[in-house]
Formats: C-alpha cells, structure tokens, sequence
C-alpha cells in the first residue's frame, strides 16, 4: 500500500485547498474519477520535478458509505464541533477535500485545473482557498508554526493508519481560522509569547514549569491513559488578503482521538476554568472530517 504523498510532504511553499459536494447524480461517477487520482499526483511530480509538488483528497465523513459502501475506515466520524459562548469550532461538512501543494503556484494551479476537469459535472465546488509559506514558516500571529511536529520516520508513524485493509490512510481534520489581529497586537510581545508558551523572535520552548495553564503549546500536548503523547501531523499553512488574514490548520493522524481530544482541550476550560487562550484571538469558520485512502484504494475503488 501507498500513501497519498500530501499526507507526509514535507513543508512546501505554496497550496490550494479545494472542498467540493457530490453533485446527487454524482455518487456512481466519483469513485472512477477519484481512481485516476493517484496517476494525475504522479504525472504532475513528474512533469515539474522542481516544483515537489504534492496531492491529497480526502473523502468526508458524510459522503463516504454512498461513494464507498463496502467498507469504511472504523473511526471516520463528524467534525467534533466545539462551542463555548463566542468562542466557537464549527462543522461545516464537505464530501471531499484536495490539497494541492508544490513549490511553485503555477504547478498547483495546474493541478487545480486537473481537478476540476477531472471532477467536472459530478461534484459543486463550495469553498476554495490559497495558503503561502510566509517568512520564516510563521503563522500571521508572527510565531514559528510546525516546530514540534514529527519529523522522519515518525511521520508516517503518527499520520497513517499502520495495518489493516485502510493501511497508509489517514484521518484528515480541517479548519479554516480568521485570526483577530488587531486584538492581537494589541498584546505585549511577552504577552504574545505566553500565550504560545515559546519565544516570538527566536522560537524557544518556555520551560514546563513556566507554561501557563492556557498556554496553546500546553493545552495541544496531551497523553492518552497509558501515558503515551498523543500526536497530530500539522499540515497548516497561513492565508491572506489585504484585509484578512489567518491559517489553514490540517491535522493527519492515524486516529481522529488525538486531534479530537486536543480541540476539547483548547475550547472547554478545564476544573480550574483554563482554556486555550489563542482561542481568543482566531476564530474558526469551518470544520469538516475526512479520510485519505491509500492510492490503491483509491485506484481499486474499494473493491
Ligand atoms: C503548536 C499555531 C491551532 C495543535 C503550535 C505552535 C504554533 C501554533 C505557533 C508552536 C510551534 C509548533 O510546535 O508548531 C497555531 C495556530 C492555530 C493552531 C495559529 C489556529 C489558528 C491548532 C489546533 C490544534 C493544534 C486546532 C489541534 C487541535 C498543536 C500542537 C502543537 C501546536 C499539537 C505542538 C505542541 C507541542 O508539542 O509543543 N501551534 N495552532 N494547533 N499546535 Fe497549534
């Protein structure tokens, strides 16, 4: 089995995320064109070897047993949507998510073309987006994002599904974060840092102990009950516009309990009434679930 090379990539330059719905009379056509899906991922790596161009589609939780109705990956469920007063984690299902990334726009934007024409009058495009590299991996926040990511090995390690007939699959988490810049600026450059819990120019890890409880990189690292760490691969990249600006956050994960548990984490206060104090400076507007199966799943269409 293969895995979808979005999945692992390293970090690229430039993406397009793409989320689509099956059109009604879509359902039987789709899993043909997405079987073509893996060939389309290897010719545009070839075709711009200088581009290290990557792909990725992801299947919904909703759409998958009308595309898929032999077999379904036994942890695909909804968004875990979060609310708390304003602060809020919405889902805002799709049927299907590609992410399109290369180092140079053009390349994705070609893939872009492909998959539309590939998909043509079989799904409704219902949100589209451009993320970017900006200055030194940083977040528009102006910290260092992806830092505490695995790295070798360990990605594939905590990104796919390690045996079974959904093998080098992933859980897919996707949300897209407006960021409340002018209230973040507002804060103390120490103030900045502490709610991250790293330094702001150099990108140093507080000490444990002089984390606050509300610190983002606290709340996001969490053990399970046999006191192993619970680990996501990061995908995100930033987004902006002259007059907005935020991040496209992607987790891949060999389970969805570990982005699901983060999120409670970051949204509901704990016994003492702590949260993620970054929850109050970006707000999510959308929030979908997904699975990326392996290129011969795809290509076989599940049979
Ligand atoms: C760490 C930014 C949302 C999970 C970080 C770091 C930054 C950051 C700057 C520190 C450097 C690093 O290790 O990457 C953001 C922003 C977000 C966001 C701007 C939203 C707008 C999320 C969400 C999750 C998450 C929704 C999971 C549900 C993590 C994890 C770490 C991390 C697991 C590493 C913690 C550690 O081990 O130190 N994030 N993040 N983040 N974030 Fe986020």
């Amino acid at each position: 089995m293969t895995a979808q090379a979005g999945i692992c990539a390293e970090p690229n330059l430039h993406a397009y995320y793409l989320m689509f719905n099956v059109l009604p009379t879509g359902f039987s056509g789709v899993p043909d064109a997405l079987a073509q899906v893996p060939a389309l991922w290897q010719s545009l790596a070839q075709t711009y070897p200088d581009a290290a161009f990557s792909g990725l589609v992801a299947i919904g939780h909703g759409a998958w047993d009308e595309l898929y109705p032999n077999a379904r990956p036994g942890e695909l469920t909804a968004f875990p949507a979060q609310a708390v007063g304003q602060r809020i984690a919405p889902e805002t299902p799709f049927d299907l998510f590609f992410q399109l990334r290369a180092d140079r726009l053009d390349v994705a934007y070609v893939a872009v073309q492909k998959v539309m024409a590939l998909l043509a009058g079989l799904v409704e495009l219902k949100d589209e987006r451009q993320g970017f590299r900006y200055l030194e991996m940083r977040d528009m926040t102006g910290f260092v994002d992806g830092t505490e990511n695995p790295q070798g090995e360990d990605r594939a390690q905590v990104a796919l599904v390690q045996a079974g007939q959904f093998a080098e699959g992933s859980y897919i988490h996707v949300q897209h974060y407006r960021h409340r810049l002018a209230r973040w600026e507002k804060l103390a450059i120490q103030a900045q840092e502490d709610v991250y819990g790293r330094t702001k120019p150099d990108n140093i890890e507080y000490q444990s102990a002089d984390k606050a409880p509300t610190a983002h990189t606290k709340r996001t690292s969490l053990k399970d009950d046999a006191g192993n760490s619970m680990e996501i691969l990061r995908q995100s990249l930033p987004w902006g516009t002259a007059s907005a600006q935020g991040l496209v956050f992607i987790s891949c994960c060999n389970t969805p309990m570990h982005f699901t548990r983060m999120l409670e984490s970051m949204f509901v206060p704990d016994e003492q009434g702590h949260f993620d104090h970054l929850t109050l400076f970006t707000q999510a507007e959308t929030g979908a679930a997904f699975f990326a199966p392996s290129q011969e799943w795809l290509s076989t269409k599940g049979d």
